[in-house]
C-alpha cells in the first residue's frame, strides 16, 4: 500500500518524541556497547506508535541502536508480526498449518478471499489478509488472528459474524 514517499509513512514530531521516550526506557536494560540487542523491543515500540514500520522509522531505530538501516530492515522483514508495508486497519492471519488445514482452513481462506475481494498477501484500506503458520491454537482449529486477537473453531457463520463487527 504505502510507498516510502507517502506522507503517512513519515513520522510526525510527536511520534519521534514517543519513540525516543520509549527507547529511553528500553535501552538502559542493554549494555551500552550492545544496543543492537534491543532491536526487537525497539521495532515493537515503533510499530505500536506508527501501526507499521515505515522506512524513516526503521532508519531512526537503526540510528538509535547504532546499526545500519539494512540490519534493521533485515530483522523487520524476518518476523511476520512486523509490517514493513502499511497494513489495513485489521490484519487477518489465517492459519493453514496441519491442524487448521485438516479442519477446513483453506476453504475458510478461500471464503475470506471471495468476501473481501483480496488474495492472501493483499491489503485494502480496511483489511490485510495473510496466510500464516501455526498460531498455537491447534486444539481449537481452525484459527484466525485479527490484529492480536485469536478467533477459534471457525466456520463460515462465525466468520460472517466477525466480519460484520469489523465493517
Ligand atoms: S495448526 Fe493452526 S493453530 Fe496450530
Amino acid at each position: 500500500m504505502a510507498e516510502p514517499n507517502d506522507s503517512s509513512a513519515a513520522l510526525t514530531p510527536d511520534e519521534q518524541r514517543r519513540l525516543d521516550e520509549g527507547l529511553a526506557l528500553v535501552l538502559p536494560h542493554y549494555p551500552e556497547d550492545r544496543k543492537s540487542a534491543a532491536m526487537l523491543p525497539a521495532l515493537r515500540l515503533l510499530q505500536s506508535i506508527k501501526g507499521w514500520l515505515p522506512p524513516q522509522g526503521l532508519e531512526l531505530v537503526a540510528q538509535r541502536l547504532a546499526v545500519s538501516k539494512e540490519r534493521a530492515h533485515e530483522v523487520a522483514t524476518f518476523y511476520a508480526m512486523f509490517h514493513t508495508k502499511k497494513p489495513g486497519k485489521y490484519v487477518l492471519d489465517v492459519c493453514t498449518n496441519l491442524s487448521c488445514s485438516l479442519r477446513g482452513a483453506e476453504e475458510l481462506l478461500a471464503y475470506l478471499e471471495q468476501k473481501l475481494g483480496l488474495k492472501a498477501g493483499q491489503s485494502s484500506e480496511l483489511f490485510t489478509l495473510r496466510e500464516t503458520e501455526c498460531l498455537a491454537s491447534c486444539g481449537t482449529a481452525p484459527c484466525l488472528q485479527v490484529n492480536e486477537d485469536h478467533h477459534e473453531s471457525l466456520n463460515r457463520k462465525k466468520l460472517d459474524e466477525l466480519l460484520s463487527k469489523l465493517t
